[in-house]
């Protein structure tokens, strides 16, 4: 789990959107835990249970860049087909400033929401603001308010470790997703 979370780290970009999905203990702060400690945070990582989401800030931004995610959604300027919000940010100084600025990560646990209202009133909308990566654990407890995620990690546990599913809802899950399956192809298994 730790692994997979270092690797998710490596094809996330700005604005991604993760749920993760899993039954109490599946390991779903672990993998998050694993995207964090590969892109150089050492402190500790913890479910934020009672205070529902915990920022997280990576200066060196090891994450992977606009230019060739575009180049696999096969991009060109005209094509307005991709909604994610950082195919708005199509100017060279958009990117540039986009890319010289720190990563935010926020790890949201919303296990204890007793409404989705709830993530209103912490304000959402000033988290995901389209630049910051959410990893999101316990996301049926935000449904309605929560946005789309464009990957869902589905964990369920096996005698022997878990199983992993991975599910795209966007087209940059889709590339993400493609990513994390040939990494495997050719590298080690999970
Ligand atoms: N692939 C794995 N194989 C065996 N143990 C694992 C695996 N992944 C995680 N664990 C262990 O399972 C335990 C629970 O993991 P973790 O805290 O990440 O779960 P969680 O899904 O975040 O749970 P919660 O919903 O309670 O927050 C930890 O002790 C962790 O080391
Ligand atoms: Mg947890």
């Amino acid at each position: 789990m730790t692994e997979l979370g270092a690797k998710l780290a490596m094809v996330s970009v700005p604005g991604t959107i993760v749920y993760l999905d899993g039954d109490l203990g599946a390991g779903k702060t672990t993998l998050v835990r694993g995207f964090l400690r590969s892109q150089g945070y050492s402190g500790a990582v913890k479910s934020p249970t009672f205070t529902v989401v915990e920022p997280y800030t990576l200066d060196n931004n090891k994450f992977y860049n606009y230019n060739e995610l575009e180049d696999d959604l096969k991009l060109d300027g005209d094509n307005n087909s991709v909604t994610h919000s950082i195919s708005n940010k199509n100017t060279e100084s958009d990117r540039e400033q986009i890319e010289s600025q720190v990563q935010r990560v926020y790890h949201f646990d919303l296990y204890r929401l007793e409404d989705p209202e709830e993530l209103e009133y912490i304000g959402i909308r000033d988290y995901l603001d389209g630049h910051a990566i959410a990893l999101v654990e316990w996301p049926e407890k935000g449904y309605g308010v929560l946005p789309q995620a464009d990957l869902i990690i589905k964990i369920t546990h096996q005698k022997q470790g878990r199983k992993v599913e991975l599910q795209s809802h966007s087209e940059v899950g889709t590339v993400i997703v493609s990513k994390l399956v040939s990494n495997e192809r050719n590298k080690s298994s999970i």
